[in-house]
């Protein structure tokens, strides 16, 4: 990818939940370089500090810090250090997220439908409870909620992720409104098929075929909008839900 960076992101402190790798560490790689100080929130500390290295390297800032973002003490000290080492915090992206074993509702273990909901949608619901007071503190911010394509469709073999993206989207929304007098703006963020460790082992073809570009997106594409909706540039854009899909969602819509 070419980068031209011309900082979008300058003077802003950005932390990514599940930066480490995937598509948050493609938004760590170009939040920093679009001059944000960035904090890769990640269970991989092996990945993340490999990734602070890369970018330190490439004249960027980034720190790793050790977040399981189902946890609330876990936020709570990644939080506290994040605020000694940045002085605060402008842009959450609630990115980190599991797909869980691929089962329809009556398949569904308990404990899996558990743990699919803690990490995304707990996970989710913890980062902007401790994430707002230090929005509030600077005087505003943004958050990106990652959610999926899948929170608009009826996909028979997911029903714990599905569910907890919908929740991720609605969450977005609540909060869009809850915090529009705090300055804080809230918005969704929709990725088709990512070309990620995620899907790497996940049976793809028929979600290629359903989407009109024909192929699996490149992590690159989405850190570029979240990268819009984290920066000023999207200023009057809250509780907007933004497809990162090559036309999946445009097409189901229309079938
Ligand atoms: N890849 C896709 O096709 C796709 C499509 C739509 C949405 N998404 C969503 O995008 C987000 C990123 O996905 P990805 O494809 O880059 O996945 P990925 O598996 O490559 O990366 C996810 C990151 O989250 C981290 N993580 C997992 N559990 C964690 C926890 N409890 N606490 C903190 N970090 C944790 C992982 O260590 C990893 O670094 C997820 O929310 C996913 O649901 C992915």
């Amino acid at each position: 990818m070419t980068q031209r960076p011309s900082g979008r992101l300058a003077g802003k402190v950005a932390l990514i939940s599940g930066g480490a790798r995937g598509m948050g560490a493609a938004e760590a790689r170009l939040f920093a370089a679009e001059g944000a100080r960035v904090a890769i929130a990640d269970v991989r500390d092996d990945l993340a500090a490999e990734l602070v290295q890369e970018i330190t390297r490439a004249g960027g800032v980034a720190r790793a810090y050790h977040l399981d973002v189902s946890d609330p003490d876990s936020w709570g000290a990644t939080c506290e250090r994040l605020v000694a080492d940045f002085g605060g915090l402008d842009v959450l992206v609630n990115n980190a997220g599991i797909s869980g074993s691929p089962a329809d509702i009556v398949g569904t273990a308990l404990e899996d439908w558990q743990a699919v909901l803690a990490v995304n949608q707990t996970g989710s619901f913890l980062g902007m409870k401790h994430a707002v007071p230090l929005l509030r503190e600077r005087g505003g911010g943004a958050i990106v909620q990652v959610s999926s394509t899948f929170a608009k469709r009826g996909v028979p073999e997911l029903a714990a992720y599905s569910t907890t993206k919908a929740a991720v989207a609605g969450l977005a929304k609540n909060a869009a409104m809850s915090y529009v007098g705090d300055n804080i703006r809230v918005n969704s963020l929709h990725p088709g098929l990512i070309d990620t460790p995620l899907v790497a082992d996940s049976p793809v073809d028929a979600i290629i075929a359903a989407t009109p570009m024909g192929r699996r997106g490149r992590p690159e594409e989405v850190a570029y909008a979240a990268l819009f909706l984290a920066s000023d540039e999207a200023s009057f854009i809250t509780g907007a839900e933004l497809f990162v899909d090559g036309g999946f969602d445009c097409k189901g819509q229309n079938l």
